[in-house]
């Protein structure tokens, strides 16, 4: 376990976040901040009140400043509003934008030598917004998008071929959002290519199925979007850097060349261990795939344009 972790954000995404970690000892203490009064606190204490009963000696708290949160070894970021049924992720651009600078900055001052992994949407820009605002090296800010979409890519597969999702290895990348690649090339059920497995319609329609699979989920909740996945996804990265695991998952990484692109974060496997992102695995793509990727790079890089950072 690491010292300290910091949550930001005490919604949903942010509280069952801070739970999970707390559940699995990956941190002496966890901070939860957030400017809502009483929520961070309220939720922390209550958190705190489960580990007697779920046996972990991970303290929560809950706070409104960051004083509190001062030399975290890892920070995620989950703050910024949620989306509402029929908005893009695009639609939360510029009020989350000013969010992440803010808590960024924040981050920048207490915690300078922490790694950052940014929940916030529109994922892949809240990332440079982060990098750019707390000035830290790529190896430090790293996005969550890839682990979800490939863990609901995953979990569509497991049902259709009545599997374990423990057997489905996958990898979907470029930017969180309806662009994303789902990479069938590199999809197999321990080590069965999937399309010997499946019709061509079958799995189109749960690449499909995919890339629209935060929406199904908005469109159900009708009052906000996914956490219990998306926090899952963003623990299994902080875990893969508290126990320096070495694995190799797909996240959102700032790309200086990789993938024959620069200057943007979208999603490609990265090794993630106690040092962030230590390496991004370039692997071989088909046609149709590197397509996919560079139209997929676009749909980030307009956003970007847009902010005023
Ligand atoms: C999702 C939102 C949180 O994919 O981006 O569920």
């Amino acid at each position: 376990m690491v010292n300290k972790i910091t949550v930001v954000g005490a919604g949903n995404v942010g509280a069952t976040a801070a739970q999970r970690i707390a559940e699995k000892e990956l941190a002496r203490t966890v901070v939860m901040v957030d400017v809502a009064e009483g929520i961070p606190q309220g939720k922390g204490l209550d958190q705190w009140q489960s580990a007697p009963i779920e046996g972990f000696d991970s303290r929560v708290i809950g706070t409104n400043g960051y004083d509190e949160t001062a030399g975290s070894d890892i920070v995620v970021i989950t703050a910024g509003i949620a989306r509402k049924p029929g908005m893009s992720r695009d639609d939360l651009l510029n009020t989350n934008a000013g969010i992440v600078k803010s808590v960024s900055e924040q981050i920048k001052k207490t915690s300078p030598n922490a790694i950052v992994i940014v929940v916030s949407n529109p994922l892949d820009v809240m990332c440079w917004v982060a990098k750019e605002a707390t000035g830290f090296p790529r190896e430090r800010v790293i996005g969550m998008a890839g682990v979800l979409d490939t863990a609901r890519y995953r979990a569509f597969l497991a049902t259709a071929l009545d599997v374990s999702v423990r057997d489905i290895q996958a990898m979907v990348l470029g930017g969180h959002g309806d662009t994303m690649v789902p990479l069938i090339s590199y999809t197999s059920v321990s080590g069965i290519p999937i399309t010997q497995l499946m019709e061509k319609a079958t799995l189109d329609a749960i690449v499909d199925r995919t890339r629209n699979g935060g929406a199904e989920i908005v469109k159900h909740l009708k009052t906000g979007s996914a956490y219990y996945a998306p926090s899952a996804g963003a623990v299994q990265m902080v875990e893969a850097i508290v126990n320096d695991q070495k694995r190799i998952l797909p996240c959102s990484a700032w790309l200086e060349g990789e993938y024959g692109m620069q200057g943007l974060y979208l999603g490609v496997p990265v090794k993630l261990g106690r040092d962030g992102m230590e390496r991004i695995v370039e692997v071989t793509l088909t046609d149709d795939e590197r397509a996919a990727l560079a139209k997929s790079a676009d749909a980030v890089r307009e956003p970007m344009s847009v902010v005023k950072l």
